[in-house]
């Protein structure tokens, strides 16, 4: 289990200046926020200007500010699951209002965990609850003590100032804040789920989208309902089903061989091929999924 220090450190008082809109620096760069790297990987030379957050040089889904290489799978996954725990965990603490969506409500689906073939986790929040991480929340640092893990770990909360911009045509921003592990350089990618406001001036009541293109009924999301995921409670949208059989179709919520693996229903695992004739004589439990939310 997670055990969190009561400080949050500051790394970043711009949030002080109350009033002040004016942005005075347009990111946080590798000498405001560097820990042991002596080299900055992130690949902000080559992104256009109006891009806020840069990916790494060698891999998209990593943060070239506190990563240096890719991780071997095994071990991403133990950050992946950290990290959506602790983000979770923090979000609650704080009072943001945050779920799960797209591969992780699949996860979500099957066993309340994080596929083992999932290279990242998805999230999405209210736009309340963004404005209100930018306002006090903006690059501060949280320290969570984990198993196996001596000194803890420091994530960092950085929101992107085009947040404010809800526009499709921003498509350099659609990621509008992320949950940064500074060891390992990985992250959760978080976006806004906001009223259409399009839709809206056609009349249309009830719509909801992200800059990422994703549509959504409000209805489909709200009110959230209240379950677990990776051990941590969680929230997640109200018509859990019909949006993961309309994103993945519906076989995905019950082809139970997937991704070079086979749910086992008695473990409630994945489990990769080829285990169970090593391991079970090819004897697999056969039952019918029993995942209901909460
Ligand atoms: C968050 O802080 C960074 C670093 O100071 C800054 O570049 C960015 O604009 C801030 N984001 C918001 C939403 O103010
Ligand atoms: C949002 O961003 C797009 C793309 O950069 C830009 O064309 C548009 O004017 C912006 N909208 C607002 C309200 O700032």
């Amino acid at each position: 289990m997670l055990f969190r220090l009561p400080c949050q450190l500051l790394l970043a008082i711009s949030w002080l200046v109350v009033g002040n809109p004016v942005l005075r620096k347009r990111d946080a760069d590798f000498e405001s926020v560097r820990t042991r790297l002596t080299k900055d990987h992130s690949g902000k030379g080559g992104d256009p200007k109006q891009k806020y957050f840069h990916e790494s040089t060698f891999h998209p889904h990593y943060d070239g500010r506190f990563a240096e290489k890719v991780l071997p799978n095994n071990e991403r996954h133990k950050y992946l699951s950290e990290m959506m725990q602790t983000y979770l965990s923090t979000m609650n603490d704080v009072g943001a209002e945050t779920w799960i969506m797209h591969g992780s409500l699949l996860g979500w689906w099957w066993n309340r965990k994080i596929m083992p073939w999932d290279s990242d986790v998805d999230v999405q929040m209210s736009e309340s609850s963004i404005e209100y991480l930018a306002t006090y929340y903006n690059m501060t640092i949280h320290h969570y003590r984990l198993p196996g893990t001596p000194g803890g770990r420091d994530y960092l909360l950085e929101v992107n100032p085009y947040y404010v911009n809800g526009s499709t045509t921003d498509w350099l921003n659609v990621i509008d804040a992320r949950w940064i592990d500074t060891e390992s350089g990985l992250f959760i990618d978080i976006t806004t789920l906001r009223r259409d406001r399009e839709k809206e001036q056609k009349g249309l009541k009830g719509h909801m989208m992200c800059k990422d293109k994703h549509e959504y009924l409000a209805a489909d999301i709200f009110p959230l309902r209240d379950s677990e995921f990776e051990g941590t409670p969680t929230k997640i949208p109200y018509a859990y089903a019909g949006l993961l059989e309309k994103e993945y179709g519906s076989k995905a919520l019950t082809n139970k061989n997937f991704e070079n693996h086979f749910f086992d229903e008695k473990k409630m695992e994945w489990i990769p091929n080829g285990w169970l004739n090593r391991h079970n004589g090819g004897i697999a439990a056969n039952t019918k999924p029993k995942i209901k939310a909460k």
